[in-house]
């Protein structure tokens, strides 16, 4: 399978152009193929590894009937995201696999509401939301340990997780790595493109920089195909659909809430 497309420079030396698109078919399909990993391993093996052993707590009194788990700033950031990430992802690959349309001015404008966004998210999680409770803490390499042994079929006691269990942490830190990289190299890449936001400038980098710079974006953007099957696979789930109702209507009932989080580690506000 090619990796990158190369040309020549006008002196005959070989240079980097792109990524190859074969990468996009690939990325397709690892995520069509995670999906029906995933569906049959939750039929077949997840119940025989699953021995029901999650220690009930005895909950902690003034749980409100609702639990508040998406402020309607945190939902409307997560939708304007999710649109302006379809968008990128359309205009951005529909032309390569054959739907001709004027794709670049959407494609860098959504790009520029998805950098917003990005920023918005950073300063309200910082100082508005809890900020660690996203990111994977030395806590959280204990359960990966007894994850792993489950799948291995080993009798082991999960326990409940806080408002993040592992999974979450990590597809967060995917997104966060590689939508940063995307950013970053889509703010460069307006220079080889004109817009009346700034002047172009071919020369800003050399041929073979442009062609590591486009590569680094066309990576991010494939990996984003996969991330974004499986996140809407996860969304629709029948058993997740208690959190997408959160992303929704921001709260879950106290039993999700019992079910699913350790309330000493997720604590809410008691009426
Ligand atoms: C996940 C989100 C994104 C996806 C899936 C995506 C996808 C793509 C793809 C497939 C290309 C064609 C690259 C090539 O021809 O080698 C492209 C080009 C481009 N993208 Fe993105 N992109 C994303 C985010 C962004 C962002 C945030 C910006 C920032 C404004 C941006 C700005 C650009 C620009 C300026 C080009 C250059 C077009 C050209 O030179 O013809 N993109 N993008």
């Amino acid at each position: 399978m090619e990796l990158f497309q190369v040309g020549t420079d006008p002196w005959g030396q070989e240079i980097l152009i792109r990524l190859s698109w074969t990468l996009l078919t690939a990325a397709f399909w690892a995520g069509i193929a995670f999906i029906l990993f995933h569906a049959i391993y939750v039929i077949v093996w997840k119940p025989k590894v699953d021995h029901g052993d999650e220690p009930t707590v005895d909950p902690p009194a003034g749980i409100p009937d609702k639990v508040v788990r998406h402020t309607g700033a945190a939902r409307m950031f997560h939708w304007v995201m999710a649109a302006s990430m379809l968008v990128l992802l359309g205009t951005g690959f529909l032309p390569i696999i054959g739907l001709e349309f004027a794709w670049l001015n959407i494609h860098w404008i959504a790009g520029l509401i998805l950098i917003l966004c990005i920023l918005y998210h950073i300063v309200h999680a910082s100082f508005f939301l809890d900020f660690w409770s996203i990111w994977i803490l030395p806590a959280d390499f204990g359960e990966a340990v007894k994850r792993t042994k489950r799948q291995l079929g080993q009798q082991v006691t999960l326990g409940k997780h806080g408002k993040y269990p592992l999974d979450h942490k990590l597809y967060h830190l995917a997104v966060s790595v590689f939508g940063l990289l995307v950013s970053a190299t889509g703010l460069l890449m307006m220079l080889r493109i004109d817009t009346p936001i700034v002047s172009r400038n071919d020369q800003f980098f050399t041929e073979n920089n442009w062609g590591v710079l486009y590569t680094l974006h066309g990576f991010a953007a494939v990996l984003f195909v996969t991330l974004t099957i499986t996140h809407i696979y996860f969304a629709i789930r029948p058993d997740k659909l208690w959190m997408t109702k959160a992303m929704i209507f921001g709260w879950v009932s106290k039993s999700d809430y019992l079910a699913h989080h350790d309330p000493e580690k997720w604590k809410v506000e008691s009426k």
